[in-house]
């Protein structure tokens, strides 16, 4: 097959980890006999000071003529101690996110049987989760208006709005991934307070008889929040919004001991995007020692989701799978053990993969 795929290595850590999932998504197209062309543009803090726009147009016409976009991380902290910059890199986040359509962001939360020592929760309950968040990404509170302040700057609001059509494809969506799963599907709401919320609830149970193979629970997000770290075994595919999903995937993230490993996808209505949950991490960009499985991963999520090739997707999960148990690991989870640097990681992982 040929690929064209765009890289955004963007902030922080983002180049050094998206220069390791290059290296194993090259080694994948040889194993596989693929033909894949990569094309970099540029994204976030380092556009803004390069163009003085965090996501060009540049940018915007390399994601859209691409089969599938890989990015790394947005965010400086320059930005982040300077609440009245004009211009901001999460801001080129957001654009791109509306731009391609990116309206469902698919994060799963697994543990690694290797790992699961590592997870600030107790054994028994987290081993074997396998959960899947679908956050809706390009609405809610993220883009409502109006927002802003008041005259005097003595009040500020932001707007949650939600259409049926916005919550429908991304419900669609949830129930789809269901079917494929354990056909459990939660649908997370704050109903009992926000009108978008009924909505949302509205909207669900509406679609739920064209579904009858999926059991269908609603849930309070606050509930939920508690219930994710005491059993978050009871999940399977959980829909929500764009904030509350932003909150309980970070949550999430740390069930499986390291958030440095936790991919994610962004799928919608043009070119789909592949991205590790965790940030730009700036206290060790440019060490070489960032964990880059995250990133990895996420390039397994691109073979399966992107281009529905599920051998080349599991040829990756195989070899972190092996890393990680085998110790081939960054500082963050070695623990005592020898730590790889960021680069070694991504060698030893292309050596498996080609050996
Ligand atoms: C995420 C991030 C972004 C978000 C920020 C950087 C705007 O936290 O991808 O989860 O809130 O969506
Ligand atoms: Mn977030």
């Amino acid at each position: 097959m040929e690929m064209n795929i765009a890289l955004l290595p963007g902030d922080g850590i983002g180049p050094e980890v998206i220069d390791q999932a290059v290296k194993v998504v090259k080694a994948v197209g040889q194993k596989f006999n693929h033909k894949i062309t990569f094309t970099e543009a540029i994204v976030g803090a380092t556009a803004i000071d390069q163009v003085g726009n965090p996501y060009p147009d540049a940018t915007h016409d390399i994601c859209v003529q691409s089969d599938a976009v890989l990015f790394g991380a947005i965010g400086d902290p320059k930005y982040d101690n300077d609440p009245k910059a004009k211009v901001r890199p999460e801001q080129g986040l957001l654009e791109m996110r509306k731009k391609l359509g990116l309206f469902a962001n698919v994060r799963p939360t697994f543990t690694f049987p290797s790992l699961v020592h590592k997870s600030p929760l107790k054994r028994d309950r987290i081993e074997g989760t396998d959960l899947v968040f679908l956050r809706e990404l390009t609405g809610g509170v993220y883009f409502g208006e109006p927002r802003g302040r008041n005259e005097q700057g003595t009040k500020a609001f932001d707007t949650n709005v939600y259409s049926v059509e916005e919550i429908e494809r991304l419900a669609r969506m949830g129930f789809e991934f269901a079917q494929k799963r354990r056909k459990l599907l939660t649908c997370v709401d704050k109903a009992n307070v926000m009108a978008t919320s009924r909505l949302w609830r509205e909207t669900v149970q509406r679609l739920a008889p064209e579904y009858p193979d999926v059991k269908v629970e609603y849930e309070f997000v606050d509930a939920v929040a508690m219930r994710l770290i005491q059993w978050p075994k009871a999940y399977d595919v959980l829909i929500t919004e764009n904030l509350f999903g932003d909150i309980l995937t970070d949550e999430a993230s740390v069930i499986s001991g390291s958030m440095g490993l936790m991919p994610s996808a962004s799928l919608g209505l043009t070119t789909k995007l592949f991205e590790p949950i965790h940030g730009s991490y700036p206290q060790a960009a440019g060490k070489d020692i960032a964990n880059p499985l995250a990133t990895v991963l996420s390039a397994a999520m691109m073979f399966e989701y992107a281009f529905g090739l599920m051998d080349e997707a599991n040829s990756i999960s195989d070899v972190v799978n092996l890393s990680l148990e085998q110790g081939v690991v960054t500082e963050d989870i070695a623990e005592g053990g020898k730590a790889y640097k960021t680069s070694e990681v991504g060698d030893w992982l292309v050596k498996q993969i080609l050996g």
